[in-house]
């Protein structure tokens, strides 16, 4: 049976209880809305410990004002059931009270600078701040020997990495494969908002970075690059907040530069916004 934690003595009670014993601990961190993306965390997370506890919290300080935090899915129970089903060890299930004692708005927050304020950063102000905070958070409740995110939020994973290791964090990062449909869409919660018509759409992001790869390998300029993605993602008709190669650090790569990059694309099609990236050697 899977271990449902709502409360913090509970969730440390247990972790100490698997640590006396000698076993490591995984967390995986989530807002929930679980799928197969997740559940691939959770079995790669089960290879490197023997104990995985998954949290769920929507988090209020990672959304802008105007961003999907009221509708974004939760489905607590078909998660738990889910997590149950692939021997996940234990559900972490924070309020936002036992998250936010003093409310969202008057917690001490964090702030990982400049790689926070770019790409994603810029687009959504105040995004990383909050992912940050939260997952800051959930390190110091849950203390786990290891944490697992995936490849699909690159920026963000770089962003954890930093938090971690500037804050010398007692833990180590392992990232994750993106998982994708057959089609090519990485996997995403918010991929339930889009329309019959726009899911139609939507593999376009990564037939586009795809180009993206396969024109940054014949040496084409970057600037070069972006813009006929950009063009390609209108013509498919999405609305793209950035389409862009960078070194992995996400610096800007010189024209004809070799070595490892990455493309990474945020677009939206109608109300729902959609980012995915493509890791190679250019
Ligand atoms: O990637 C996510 O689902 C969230 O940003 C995370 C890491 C769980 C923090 O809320």
């Amino acid at each position: 049976m899977i271990r449902v934690l709502r409360e913090l003595p509970a969730l440390r009670a247990q972790v100490r209880a698997w640590h006396a014993a000698g076993e490591r601990v995984a967390l995986v961190p989530t807002m929930g809305n679980l799928h197969a993306g997740h559940h691939a965390l959770v079995a790669l997370a089960r290879t490197h410990a023997p104990r995985v506890v998954a949290s769920i919290f929507v988090n209020p300080t990672q959304f802008g004002p105007h961003e999907d935090y009221a509708r974004y899915p939760r489905t607590p129970e078909q998660d738990i059931a889910g997590l149950e089903a692939i021997g996940c060890d234990a559900v972490w299930l924070p309020t936002v009270e036992t998250m936010y004692p003093d409310g969202p708005a008057q917690c001490v927050r964090m702030h990982v600078p400049g790689i926070s304020d770019v790409l994603e950063g810029a687009h959504r102000p105040g995004h990383f701040d909050g992912v940050a905070t939260v997952v800051a958070r959930l390190f110091l409740q849950v203390q786990p020997d290891l944490a697992v995110f995936g490849r699909k939020d690159y920026q963000q994973l770089a962003v954890i990495r930093r938090l971690v290791r500037d804050l010398a964090f007692p833990l180590e990062v392992v990232d994750a494969p993106i998982v994708r449909e057959p089609d090519g869409l990485a996997m995403s919660s918010r991929n339930q908002y889009l329309s019959p018509a726009e899911r139609a759409l939507a593999p376009a992001i990564h037939r586009t970075l795809q180009a993206m790869r396969a024109a940054a390998q014949a040496g084409q300029a970057p600037a070069q690059v972006e813009a006929q993605a950009r063009a390609a993602l209108e013509a498919a008709g999405l609305a793209p907040d950035y389409a862009v190669l960078r070194r992995p650090d996400l610096s800007e790569p010189a024209p004809g530069e070799r070595g490892p990059q990455v493309a990474l694309i945020a677009a939206r099609l109608g109300r729902t916004r959609l980012i995915d990236n493509l890791e190679f050697e250019a």
